[in-house]
């Protein structure tokens, strides 16, 4: 079993079933499917993958994924036509991807997975009280980041409706949300500041949902400040 099994594994014994699935499963289409595979952008190399679980039964489809060729040569007549149709072009064996990992890439498709966005990829303005709440809260370290690492606040200060508080080690960051806008955030996001990079050796910096819960206070915080700056 190669390295990235091994990693699999390891997530697959500690991690609940649901979200993480489906973030495996991403990862695994990135990294092994996607050379030759779209999800309703059209035939690639094989065929879009879109769908799939509707046209093929699951038990087909777990046993074509991890050794394509054995079915083949089967005799099974929809694998011998497809390799037919796809001029003969051998699809890699996949026997090191257990059962349960390609039932969770199945379980994306079926749920339509490879064409939802990630939670931290929806723009700031669609956010609830309680997630801008919540990022105040990471913000300020009356909650923990579930990945461990220091609160913003100790190093960034900020204006919001309580007024301005934080340290004045890094940049004041009230007006961020107005310079980088959603996307740049959401980027910027994925990897900690420079003075916090021992951090970014730990897997998640922040999960999707802390980073969509900070984007959003910051939004929050820019145009409240904005506003009153207007009105001055
Ligand atoms: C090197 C190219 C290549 C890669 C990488 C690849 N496939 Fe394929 N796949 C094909 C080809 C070509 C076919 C068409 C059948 C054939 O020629 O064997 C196919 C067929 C399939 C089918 C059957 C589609 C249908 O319409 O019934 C499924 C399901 C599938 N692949 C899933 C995957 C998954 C999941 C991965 C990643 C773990 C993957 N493939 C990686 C080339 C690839
Ligand atoms: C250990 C101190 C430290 C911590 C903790 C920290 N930052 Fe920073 N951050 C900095 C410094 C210093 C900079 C300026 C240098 C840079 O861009 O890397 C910065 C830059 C930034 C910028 C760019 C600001 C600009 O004006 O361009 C943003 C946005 C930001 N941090 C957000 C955050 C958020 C959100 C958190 C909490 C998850 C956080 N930072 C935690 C020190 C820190």
């Amino acid at each position: 079993m190669g390295l990235v099994g091994l990693l699999a594994l390891g997530m697959l014994a500690s991690a609940p079933a649901g979200a993480d699935d489906a973030t495996e499963a991403k990862k695994i289409f990135t990294q092994r499917c996607t050379a030759c595979h779209t999800y309703g952008k059209g035939v690639k190399v094989g065929p879009d993958l879109k769908g799939v679980t509707e046209r093929r039964p699951r038990a087909w489809l777990l046993q074509f994924v991890r050794s394509s060729q054995r079915v083949i040569n089967s005799g099974d007549p929809v694998a011998s036509a497809l390799f037919q149709q796809f001029k003969q072009q051998r699809m890699p064996d996949w026997s090191d991807l257990s059962e349960a990992q390609v039932g969770a890439i199945l379980d994306w498709f079926a749920a339509n997975g490879p064409e939802k966005r990630e939670i931290d990829e929806r723009n700031a303005d669609v956010a609830t009280p309680a997630e801008i709440e919540a990022g105040r809260a990471l913000f300020h370290g009356k909650a923990r980041f579930g990945g461990g690492g220091a609160a913003c606040a100790g190093c960034h200060a900020i204006r919001d409706p309580e007024g301005k508080s934080g340290a004045s080690f890094g940049p004041d960051l009230t007006d961020s949300y107005l310079r980088y806008r959603d996307r740049a955030l959401t980027l910027f996001f994925k990897r900690p500041c420079f003075p916090r990079q021992p951090e970014s050796s730990s897997p998640g910096f922040l999960t999707p949902q802390e980073s969509f819960d900070l984007k959003a206070y910051l939004r929050q915080a820019a145009l409240l400040d904005e506003s009153k700056r207007g009105s001055r």
